[in-house]
């Protein structure tokens, strides 16, 4: 066991009210961070702004008193990885990851793959939070609309309303944005409450259940989440055994 495993076990079985147990100290990813970037976490985002940012500070610095692009919003500080690639850490060496509007970004089969990356970095006791749009919601609202139109006399029904939330799905959800911006514009899945619990749980998390806006397992966690959508939570057990399609990838054919 590594000094951060046997440190979350320890914690772990001291504490009175597992149900909220916060991990210890250890390392802390923020995962698509975007301009949220507080020091102790850290900071990772795959955009090529970062990338420009991060290593050609003064070219990004350059082309923006050249007012060709607007001010960065990422420090040096940012780590630039693309998170469709394995998480760069070793097994069991994080103690918590956060993410804020990132997994609605990847095609389902990766964010899939982004999860169990997460369970394999998190030490057992780790705690990986997720906050995501909620689907529901926002359909939900087309529903209500739609609802609220077809109550009114035929000759009374207007299109408008339905129309820009169909719009906003594919004009500002759905949709691909420029080169050196932020990769944070393009939703290629959308999830709700009965997927998202279920893509922990099939990743092997424990401990499973969505969350208020700043509840949480991980202390200090108001430094990182800045939106109240559908919050997510799970703990890496301390017996992890690798979920059956892990396994499944493992035996040979
Ligand atoms: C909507 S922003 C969220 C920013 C912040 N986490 C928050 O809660 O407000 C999504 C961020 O994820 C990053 N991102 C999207 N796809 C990524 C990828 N494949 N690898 C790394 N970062 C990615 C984007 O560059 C963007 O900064």
């Amino acid at each position: 066991m590594t000094p951060v495993t046997i440190a979350f076990a320890e914690q772990r079985r001291r504490l009175d009210s597992p149900e909220l147990a916060p991990p210890p100290s250890g390392r802390k990813l923020n995962l698509g961070c975007g301009p949220v970037q507080p020091s102790g976490w850290v900071n990772i985002d795959g955009s090529r702004r970062a990338w420009l940012a991060t290593r050609f500070g003064w070219l990004d610095h350059l082309l923006v008193r050249a007012g060709l692009l607007s001010p960065t919003e990422f420090s040096p500080m940012v780590r630039v990885h693309d998170l469709l690639k394995p998480l760069p850490f070793a097994n069991d060496s994080v103690s918590c990851i956060y993410s804020g509007e990132l997994w609605e970004h990847f095609e389902l089969p990766d964010a899939v793959r982004l999860t169990h990356e997460c369970r394999r970095v998190l030490a057992p006791g780790g705690v990986l939070r997720i906050c995501v749009p909620d689907g529901a919601v926002f359909w939900r609202r087309y529903l209500d609309i739609y609802d609220e139109e077809m109550a009114k006399p035929a000759s009374a029904r207007a299109a408008n309303r339905l129309r820009d939330h169909v719009q906003l799905y594919f004009n500002d959800i759905a949709t691909r944005r420029i080169w050196l911006g932020s990769l944070g514009h393009t939703h290629k899945w959308q999830f709700d409450e009965v997927q998202l619990l279920q893509l922990f749980r099939d990743a092997g998390f424990a401990e499973v259940r969505r969350m208020g806006f700043h509840e949480s397992h991980i202390p200090g966690i108001e430094r990182v989440e800045r939106s109240d959508f559908l919050i997510v939570e799970g703990v890496k057990p301390a017996a992890s055994p690798l979920p059956a399609e892990a396994v499944r990838a493992r035996e040979p054919a």
